[in-house]
């Protein structure tokens, strides 16, 4: 069988760590390009991966016949954009979370992938993971009972990423924590919960511990290469909201960097026969009744990687045909409840979230 023919746009962390490795390891795949408008990272991926060819302006391959399809693993500004383009060209995309800055360019991303019926997959990579889809099953059997109330707490002790870079200025990522971090929560709530409809969001996302860049205090910065000392911050380092949707309430707390000097990353899921505690990327406690006892079991599981999860069945969607879990259609939903919180934040009003 002919192997698909790949193209990575944006030769930066989780396309080095995840995407090329993931395709390159999937039998049914070859990766044909490297693009970034940096050109050395596109080189150093041609050297590292020992494939491909280098490019350094998307445009240039968008209508390559040959080409089957792309991952998008640029900055959040360029997710709606070079999406486009290439499903306009026929080919299949991954699209790195979040799907995008804003609804309307979430929404415009969804509208293409339904007018050209190409194929695209949003980076919610949780959808794939063992334990989250041990805890949509115990959910969907009923082990849960009603599931009626969902807290996450996303709180991390002075980790901001690229501080005063790409992640730190809202033209570029659309927002802070919640847009980073506060997405992967609330889609996998979704997911586990049968992704029920939105109905209203009430928030307030807060720009507080960042924003003087030259004091600033940190225990570790991930994409400290894109931090800048005098650049520009202007996004939430920590959010609260709560979300009434058609199944349960969904209430979260995130920070990026908080003064409390501990992290506490868990969803837990309450119901009315019993409750889950998940550990986020972690293992989870399941909370139940046995014999009027109150008993606690932490079940045995393999992890996996679900990121090479995720791009194996984005690989199958285009082979198949097929709708998987990270679809736009499910991911839409997310980038609703997102944009509710940011403009309830605005507005200091509850936000009816349209169907
Ligand atoms: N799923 C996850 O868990 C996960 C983890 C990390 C990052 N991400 C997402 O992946 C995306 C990239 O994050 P990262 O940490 O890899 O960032 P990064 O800064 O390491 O890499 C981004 C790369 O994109 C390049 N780029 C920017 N605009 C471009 C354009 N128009 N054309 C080609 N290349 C362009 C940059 O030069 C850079 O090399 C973000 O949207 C982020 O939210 C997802």
């Amino acid at each position: 069988m002919k192997k698909l023919k790949i193209a990575i746009i944006g030769c930066g962390n989780i396309a080095r760590g995840s995407h090329a490795p993931h395709y390159l390891s999937n039998e049914n795949c070859e990766i044909k390009y490297f693009c970034d408008i940096i050109p050395e990272r596109a080189d150093e991926f041609v050297k590292r991966f020992g494939c491909g060819k280098a490019v350094y302006d998307y445009k240039e391959i968008v209508n390559d016949p040959d080409l089957d399809a792309v991952s998008v693993c640029t900055h959040n500004d360029f997710h709606s954009i070079i999406s486009i383009d290439f499903m306009k060209a026929g080919k299949d995309v991954l699209c790195e979370k979040p799907a995008a800055r804003t609804l309307p360019e979430a929404l415009e991303m969804q509208r293409v992938a339904h007018e050209t019926g190409r194929t695209l997959n949003i980076g919610v990579c949780n959808r794939f993971g063992t334990a989250v889809n041990m805890i949509k099953d115990m959910i969907d059997n009923g082990d849960l009972g009603e599931v009626y109330h969902v807290y996450a707490s996303f709180r991390a002790f002075r980790s901001i990423p690229g501080l005063g870079g790409d992640f730190t200025t809202k033209a570029i990522s659309g927002g802070g924590s919640l847009i980073d971090w506060g997405v992967h929560y609330i889609d996998l709530i979704q997911y586990c919960c049968g992704d029920p409809k939105p109905l209203t969001a009430s928030g307030k996302a807060f720009c507080k511990l960042g924003k003087d860049i030259p004091n600033y205090v940190y225990k570790d910065m991930w994409a400290r290469d894109t931090a800048k000392t005098d650049g520009i911050y202007d996004v939430d380092d920590s959010v609260t909201a709560v979300i009434r949707t058609e199944g349960p309430v969904i209430s979260l707390t995130g920070a990026w960097a908080q003064n409390i000097f501990v992290s506490e990353t868990y969803i837990d899921f309450m119901g009315d026969k019993a409750g889950v505690r998940l550990n986020y990327c972690g293992d989870f406690a399941y909370f139940h009744i046995k014999d009027k006892d109150l008993v606690t079991t932490e079940p045995d599981f393999e992890p996996n990687d679900f990121y090479k999860a995720e791009v194996d069945s984005f690989v199958d969607c285009i082979l198949t045909g097929k709708k998987n879990q990270a679809n736009i259609d499910y991911a839409i939903e997310t980038s609703k409840i997102m944009q509710a919180i940011y403009d309830s934040s605005d507005s200091g009003r509850e936000v009816v979230i349209d169907a």
